[in-house]
């Protein structure tokens, strides 16, 4: 009864009373963080997510102390968030969904909060000025659920397995099991102290630090030093067989992997080193303090994640595997290192990262990524509703569409016919030296890749990014002609069908 009133209470409060002055009252009163309050903004301004975010600071580190029962699914946190306030703040929020919050402080006061569906809202016991040193601790515990991604019934963000979680969903993850400014816009470095029965190991982020054990727990610390953003964020418990290499370059590769999975998961596993050469190779030196990847055993997971400097794979992508782990090695790169400003921008991830595959099956021999994408273009007749998303803007419902994969693809290979190799591999080594851990956005590219060739590209970019439609084969070879060899047909064909599997439910 008195919990039901409270919670009526809440609903008011962060719907109508949003301006309300901050009661004062334990447990939780109304805040005055409200969509008008430019400082404590609700959200950073995504049109797609307007939750998304915050306003009014910058996160430097999260450190995130948890415990975590694989058998109860119970997590217990303290957070620990170090951030600048970029205005002055009378009160200012968090992401969060579900989770029961126990006590906050700022700069060490207890503060006072309330909650809504997906915002933490919490008044300091004194506004904060402009430009100040914020560190907000928060005690919470909770049972943490995953988030249906609607287009796919599945489960994303928290994944429970037989034997213990997977952490991984984009755009949404974060806020499942941590208070967070929950958009790539505001990067921020990790300290990772996950405690667990003895018995389950744990993978995050980064490198690992230490393992200690006392009674029946074990604390294991992961450090992700690069600055990142949320949704890439991850820990995973399981049984992990770990497996720790070093590139002849000396970058320290980190691999978990499930003992039960097929052998072939592990002959792929093996290719890492030489994929992160070959990416090299094409986009530059490695950007991150090391690498590896995240091998579950589950039919839970039914997709893979470019979390940062570990991916996650789904089980079900091998064989195929390569072409996966060079995805989404690639998006290490492209997604990780300069990350969407906007979600919308999303096909400087998916296409960039897609790319990535025809350039490594090109190396191994299975026809030039010219004549892939004539092949693909070719397969996928003009009255293919593949044709109809606008992948420069293709809305929340179509964010990861096949389109903006494959259509990201073939816009690159457009630019590189139009503009030459020298111009194309320019500009891509530009965008990732002047975006580096910071953000872009299609205009952004675009003025670059201009920019680097000299050309009005407005005409190109307009029919691949902007206009619904197969642009016409005019648009995918300079002389309409297009010159496809059966072995890129072949090759082309066997990946589609392999893409749709990934991407099918
Ligand atoms: N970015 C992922 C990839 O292509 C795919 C992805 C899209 C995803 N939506 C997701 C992964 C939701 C997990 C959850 O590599
Ligand atoms: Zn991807």
């Amino acid at each position: 009864m008195r919990s039901q009133r409270l919670l009526s209470v809440l609903l008011v409060a962060a719907s109508t009373l949003a301006f309300a002055p901050a009661a004062g009252t334990a447990p939780a009163p109304p805040v005055a963080c409200g969509p008008g309050d430019d400082a404590g903004a609700l959200g950073v301004g995504d049109p797609y997510y307007p939750r998304f975010g915050n306003g009014g600071y910058d996160v430097e580190h999260y450190d995130l102390a948890i415990r975590y029962g694989p058998r109860t699914n119970h997590l217990r946190g303290v957070a620990t968030i170090t951030a600048q306030t970029t205005h002055g703040l009378s009160c200012f929020s968090l992401d969060l969904v579900g989770l029961t919050v126990h006590a906050i402080t700022v700069n060490g006061d207890p503060a006072t909060w309330s909650r809504s569906h997906h915002e933490l809202m919490i008044t300091p016991g004194a506004p904060l000025a402009s430009g100040a040193d914020l560190s907000v601790m928060v005690s919470y515990d909770g049972f943490p659920k995953g988030f249906v991604i609607p287009s796919l019934g599945a489960v994303s963000g928290f994944i429970r397995t037989r034997d213990g979680v997977i952490v991984a969903g984009e755009p949404e993850a974060a806020t499942a099991w941590f208070p967070v400014n929950d958009h790539p816009s505001d990067r921020a470095s990790y300290t990772f102290r996950i405690t667990v029965p003895i018995g389950y190991d744990v993978v995050a982020n980064g490198v690992r630090e230490s393992r200690t054990t006392n009674g029946n727990w074990s604390t294991h610390v992961w450090d992700a030093r690069d600055p990142m953003a949320s949704y890439l964020a991850t820990f995973d418990v399981g049984e992990w067989r770990m497996r720790f290499r070093t590139t002849s370059s000396g970058l320290p590769v980190i691999d978990a992997i499930d003992p039960d999975v097929l052998p072939r998961v592990r002959a792929s596993v093996r290719r890492e080193p030489e994929i992160l050469g070959f990416l090299e190779s094409r986009f530059g030196p490695y950007p991150f303090e090391s690498a590896g990847g995240i091998f579950p055993d589950t039919g839970r997971l039914g997709f893979a994640l470019e979390t940062q400097t570990r991916p996650v794979y789904s089980r079900a992508f091998f064989p195929n595997g390569e072409s996966v782990i060079v995805h989404e090695l690639a998006h290490q790169w492209f997604g990780d290192l300069v990350a969407v400003d906007r979600w919308q921008h999303i096909w400087l991830n998916e296409g960039f990262a897609t790319y990535a595959e025809w350039l490594w099956s090109g190396h191994e021999g299975f026809g030039t990524p010219r004549r892939t994408f004539e092949a693909i273009w070719k397969a996928i007749g003009g009255d293919s509703s593949f044709w109809r998303v606008v992948i420069g803007d293709p809305g929340v419902d179509d964010l990861f569409d096949g389109a903006v994969y494959i259509r990201g693809a073939m816009t690159l290979q457009a630019l590189r016919n139009r503009v030459g190799d020298d111009a194309f591999w320019t500009t891509l080594h530009l965008w990732t030296e002047q975006h580096a851990f910071d953000t872009g956005t299609t205009d952004a590219f675009i003025a670059l890749a201009e920019q680097v060739s000299g050309q009005d590209l407005s005409d190109l970019f307009d029919v691949w990014l902007f206009r619904p439609g197969r642009p016409p084969a005019s648009a995918v070879s300079g002389s309409g002609v297009l010159t496809t060899s059966p072995r890129a047909t072949a090759h082309a064909r066997a990946w589609l069908r392999a893409f749709a599997r990934r991407t099918a439910p």
